[in-house]
């Protein structure tokens, strides 16, 4: 399903501002990208007080479509620059430009099948936003949530909540399995019922996990955070590599994307000079029939 075909653009109101843990929070009153948003798909933020006019994309993590403000989108975030450093001293009433929904959602699988989600950092806003929809599917929910250090695991008392098991790691082992995602999820693997796992964090970690879903033959579903200037399919900054039909095609993370199929991102060519023609259509289900957007 593409989702620009339904995306909105309008000056939302911020309703709340909250910290979590390492991370920042706003949550915004926007009763139509509400009622349109899915898990994986992303809006995209004006932060011209900034002093930048790019807009910034930033993944939906949690969304209301009832109660008292009619509809409210929230997003997390981390202070990295000019354009996070103006939505971080934002306060209620301030209001934002927002672009939204935008880009491809996590295809649900099509069969009762155990569903592994693996989120690193900020990663894991969305696809805790995804295991409510897993669950309310009556789908078993694993989590595996990795990060540097413990204020940088995003939101471990909500993963627990909404999963059968969760796992955490930490680079400097201050929370949970000393070590990284990938040391855990290949022992889960080995467990069996896993049969599609879900990823969103840095690329290296994406790459990293797809790579061991592969091996183990389990579909793999990837949000990808590749640097965007446009967010609507115009501009060619966010191509990725992909391969399809016995080819390597570019496809863009805002309008294909960001959810991609892992076993098909040709992760060794992230970043280099891009290849080919633009490929469009239905990436992340493809070669993954089990799944449907
Ligand atoms: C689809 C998508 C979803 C995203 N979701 C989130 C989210 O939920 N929470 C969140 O904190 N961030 C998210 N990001 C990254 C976020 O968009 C950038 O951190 C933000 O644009 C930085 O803006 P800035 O002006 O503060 O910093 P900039 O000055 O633009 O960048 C500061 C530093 O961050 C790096 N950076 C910029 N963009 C990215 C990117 N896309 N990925 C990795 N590093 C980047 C730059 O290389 C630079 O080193 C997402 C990106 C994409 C493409
Ligand atoms: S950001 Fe412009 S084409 Fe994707």
């Amino acid at each position: 399903m593409a989702a620009t075909a339904g995306r909105c653009g309008a000056t939302e109101e911020v309703l709340a501002y909250r910290r979590i843990g390492a991370y920042h929070s706003l949550t915004f009153v926007a009763p139509d990208m509400a009622e349109r948003a899915r898990p994986g798909q992303f809006v995209s933020l004006g932060v011209a007080g900034g002093g930048t006019l790019l807009r910034r994309p930033f993944s939906i993590y949690a969304v209301s479509r009832h109660g008292p403000w009619a509809g409210t989108i929230e997003i997390v975030f981390d202070v990295v620059g000019p354009g996070t450093r103006w939505l971080s001293g934002l306060v209620k009433h301030d209001v934002v430009d927002i672009v939204g929904p935008l880009g491809r959602l996590f295809p649900m699988p099509q069969q009762q099948v155990g569903c592994l989600l693996v989120g690193g950092g900020y990663g894991a806003a969305p696809l805790l936003y995804l295991a409510q929809r897993l669950q309310q599917a009556n789908l078993r929910v694993d989590i595996v949530l990795g990060a540097a250090t413990q204020d940088r695991l995003f939101n471990a008392i909500e993963a627990k909540r909404l999963s059968a098991s969760a796992v955490f790691t930490t680079e400097d082992g201050s929370y949970g399995t000393h070590g990284r995602v990938t040391d855990v999820i290949e022992r889960m693997f080995k467990d069996g019922g896993i049969g599609v796992v879900y990823a969103c964090g840095p690329m290296p970690m994406l790459a990293a996990v797809s790579r061991v879903a592969q091996r183990h033959r389990i579909a793999v579903q990837v949000a990808v955070e590749e640097a965007m200037a446009c967010g609507v399919g115009v501009c060619m900054t966010c191509v990725v590599p992909y391969r399809r039909d016995g080819d390597v095609a570019n496809v863009r993370a805002c309008v294909e994307g960001p959810v991609l199929n892992g076993r098909k991102v040709v992760w060794d060519e992230i970043g280099r000079q891009p290849v080919g023609d633009v490929a469009t259509g239905d990436t992340a289900t493809a070669a993954n029939p089990a799944l449907r957007p």
